[in-house]
């Protein structure tokens, strides 16, 4: 099996070597690890492109107390730069986020042994050419102890489907159910008489809900969010944890969602920590451009077809429940 790290520099190097001329830039919290990476990346491009800079920055980021982070805060991006950022060293000297927010590629590099690709701007590669790989990459390696670390949550999830107050006898969907720690409670929501799926892109997470027992409650399915096996309009509630800001088009995968939803059904968009916790918890800060920003995710619901009728971010949890708006008229929005 290819080592992972040239898995990650072969697909930069196959997406970045037809834009040459062109400077790349490895920057990072870890200097060490963006220079070793810059050197694998370099050694990734074919010998014809090689005559192009893969250079590491260093010096100019590192921690600085939080208000300088990156290198990106001199070096803008512009079109014959790309700036790679690796989520790298230790998480309290992460800066301000900044860096990451400017970069075109960010880099999951907290185990250096198994780097995962986090984000690629979408002029450099359409994400179907690395969202479903890296994504498995990033939550299989966590699956196995997924429940172990976060089982204490379970009362804040069964606390979220009881606020979204799902209908006996309804059809409720988890998706992104992951090791399916929301199933066991939507299934007593909805009763003897409805019926629980839980969706979710990561083999490894399914595995984990069934040593769990949790196809006990729920069927799983192995499906990508924003392509659900499922018709139109047959759920009355869809539950997503920590999905929406995983999605490269958060607005494709509300519509989605919205699709299978019949009129008048729920979304729970729910995470068991707030969001600034959450992003402390990972050495950054929260940034105004995230999705789930309330100012970002209102628009973003109304453009998908769901109302949002409440939201909540304290520390202990996140959540944003929204009602499915009057299915279109085609004949109007053909208009
Ligand atoms: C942060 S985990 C949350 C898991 C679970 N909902 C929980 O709260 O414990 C995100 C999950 O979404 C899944 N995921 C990411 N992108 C997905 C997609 N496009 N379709 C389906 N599942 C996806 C991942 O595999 C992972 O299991």
């Amino acid at each position: 099996m290819p080592e992972r790290i040239s898995e990650v520099t072969a697909f930069l190097a196959e997406v970045l070597a037809p834009r040459a001329p062109l400077t790349v830039i490895v920057d990072g919290g870890d200097h060490g690890a963006a220079a070793a990476f810059a050197v694998r990346l370099a050694a990734a491009f074919p010998p014809s492109a090689r005559a192009w800079t893969v250079d590491a920055v260093l010096g100019l980021s590192g921690p600085a107390g939080g208000r300088v982070d990156s290198a990106l805060n001199v070096l803008e991006p512009a079109a014959d730069r790309v700036i790679v950022y690796l989520r790298s060293g230790p998480r309290g000297a992460r800066g301000n986020g900044e860096g990451e927010r400017r970069a075109q590629v960010v880099i999951d590099h907290d185990d250096p042994e198994w780097p995962v690709i986090r984000h690629v701007h979408p002029r450099l590669a359409d994400p179907e050419r690395w969202y479903i790989t890296e994504s498995r990459a990033f939550f299989g390696a966590r699956a196995a102890g997924w429940d172990k670390r976060f089982g204490d949550d379970m009362p804040a999830y069964a606390k979220a489907v009881e606020t979204a107050e799902p209908c006996l006898g309804d059809l409720a969907l988890d998706v992104g159910c992951g090791t399916g720690r929301a199933l066991p409670a939507l299934a007593a929501a909805v009763g003897p008489g409805g019926r629980v799926l839980g969706f979710d892109v990561t083999p490894a997470m399914l595995e984990a809900a069934r040593d769990a027992g949790r196809n006990g409650c729920a069927g799983l399915v192995l499906a990508d969010a924003r392509r659900l096996p499922l018709p139109d309009g047959i759920a009355g509630l869809v539950f997503a944890a920590g999905l929406v800001q995983h999605l490269p088009d958060p607005e494709a995968g509300l519509v989605e969602l919205a699709r299978v939803t019949r009129p008048g059904g729920r979304l729970m968009i729910f995470h068991p920590s707030g969001r600034a916790a959450l992003a402390a918890r990972h050495g950054r800060a929260i940034r105004p451009d995230e999705p789930l920003n309330e100012q970002n995710l209102r628009p973003l619901l109304a453009a998908a077809g769901w109302k949002l009728v409440r939201y909540e971010d304290p520390d202990d949890h996140f959540l944003a429940l929204a009602v499915r708006g009057p299915a279109a008229d085609p004949a109007t929005s053909a208009r």
